[in-house]
């Protein structure tokens, strides 16, 4: 499995806000380097080599998310680019069902009129409800959800939450910002009409994202920026003008090539079955781990033993999250996050429902959280639970 870069004595346990870079992008960036040049706007040499890479690169994406032959891969610059291009493309009058649990960029996007239902206590809990909410508003909707929970890693039934929209004549987008770097996805298999993601949570630098799907509402809307490479004819009037069909509709500007590429490399060199396969035991011992420190406590949506990736968030009780952060980066070369994770709704509740859990009253408002990846080792892990017991042990009235 490819390697990826980083500074040999730091830490890094927050692989869920950006990834490190995979080698794989990193080699595939430092060969185009030298022949970098024009995407779509040149005959030289370098310009054709440049635009033959970007348009490889979109179809190494579109081949790793399982994209249809007529879905459109458009390249944005991250997932809340890409999210926030598939609300301008809805269909007029077109409601949004999502939930409480969503990061920011699928809460924020869409138009008014669109339904926030309450975070679901297991995933039979979230068909249910996406099903209720699409029996209600008995009109073509959009379901709007999350692959894997960037708060708790936890996994959405997202087959099953497919097969309910096609019921009722929906569409489903999936954000996959934080499950396509922890396990294989499929756009045709799971049955979903859109995914988004960011390359640079997948081990790609560069910051290029991608909306992937069905291209009908895309080829219809007005383009998301206007400009150009997004036209086919422009003429003296002022709107006499010809969008493109296809991706450029929406790509208007000189793209991400870097990026682009970086993002296409990962797709193609890494596993990401074995890399889940991996993952899943580091999850296992930093969960288990974690457990056992009197004082912590996980955040958690659904039941203990629900599928979810690498991705823990907790809190540290009588400790503020922000001060416990900074020791673990401070004396211990560790880096995690904390916060609210760009999911207040969400963060908030599951603090509340964990204190709860622990009948305790001491829980802080904003929580840490440890998230793993390709280069993460047990050592590591063990390295955030030692620096975490020595901290309660020396300073902790748990
Ligand atoms: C689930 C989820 N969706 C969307 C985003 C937004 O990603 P980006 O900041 O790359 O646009 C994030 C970022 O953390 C995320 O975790």
């Amino acid at each position: 499995m490819t390697a990826v870069l980083g500074v040999p004595d730091q830490i890094n346990l927050d692989y869920a806000a950006t990834a490190p870079c995979a080698q794989a992008a990193a080699d595939a960036v430092a060969e185009l380097l030298p022949w970098y040049g024009s995407v779509h706007r040149g005959a030289g040499a370098l310009s054709r080599r440049c635009t033959l890479a970007y348009e490889r690169a979109r179809e190494a994406v579109g081949d790793f998310v399982g994209a249809r032959p007529d879905d459109h891969v458009i390249f944005t610059r991250n997932t809340t680019d890409a999210l926030n291009l598939l609300a301008r493309a809805l269909p007029a009058g077109t409601p949004v069902v999502t939930f409480g649990a969503e990061h920011h960029a699928n809460l924020l996007p869409w138009p008014v009129g669109s339904v926030r239902l309450p975070v679901p206590d297991c995933p039979g809990a979230a068909i249910r409800s996406v099903d209720a909410a699409l029996r209600e508003l008995d009109r073509p909707a959009l379901v709007a959800v999350t692959g894997a929970s960037n708060v708790t890693g936890e996994r959405w039934p997202i087959a099953n939450l497919a097969t309910i929209a096609r019921r009722h004549g929906a569409r489903i987008a999936v954000d996959a910002a934080q499950l396509a770097p922890h396990a294989p996805i499929d756009i045709a298999a799971l049955g979903v009409d859109y995914v988004a993601l960011s390359g640079h949570k997948l081990y790609a630098p560069f910051g290029a994202g991608v909306l992937a799907g069905r291209g009908d509402w895309l080829d219809a809307a007005p383009p998301y920026l206007a400009g150009g490479g997004a036209t086919t004819h422009v003429g003296a009037a002022t709107h006499d003008v010809r969008w493109a069909a296809g991706p450029a509709r929406h790509e208007a500007g000189t793209p991400n090539l870097l990026g682009a590429v970086a993002l296409a490399a990962v797709c193609t060199a890494l596993d990401f079955e074995a890399l889940h396969e991996r993952e899943q035991v580091l999850l296992h011992r930093l969960r288990s781990g974690l457990a056992d420190i009197p004082g912590v406590a996980e955040l958690r949506m659904f039941a203990p033993d629900a599928d979810r990736v690498g991705i823990v968030s907790f809190v540290v009780a009588g400790r503020d999250s922000a001060e416990v952060a900074a020791e673990l980066a401070r004396d211990h070369n560790i880096g995690v996050r904390d916060g609210l994770f760009c999911a207040h709704p969400l963060a908030r509740r599951l603090i509340a429902e964990a204190a709860a859990r622990a009948g305790r009253r001491d829980l802080p408002p904003t929580a840490l959280r440890a998230s793993i990846g390709l280069g993460t080792s047990p050592s590591d892990v063990d390295a955030l639970l030692g620096a975490l017991d020595r901290r309660r042990g020396l300073r902790l009235v748990a």
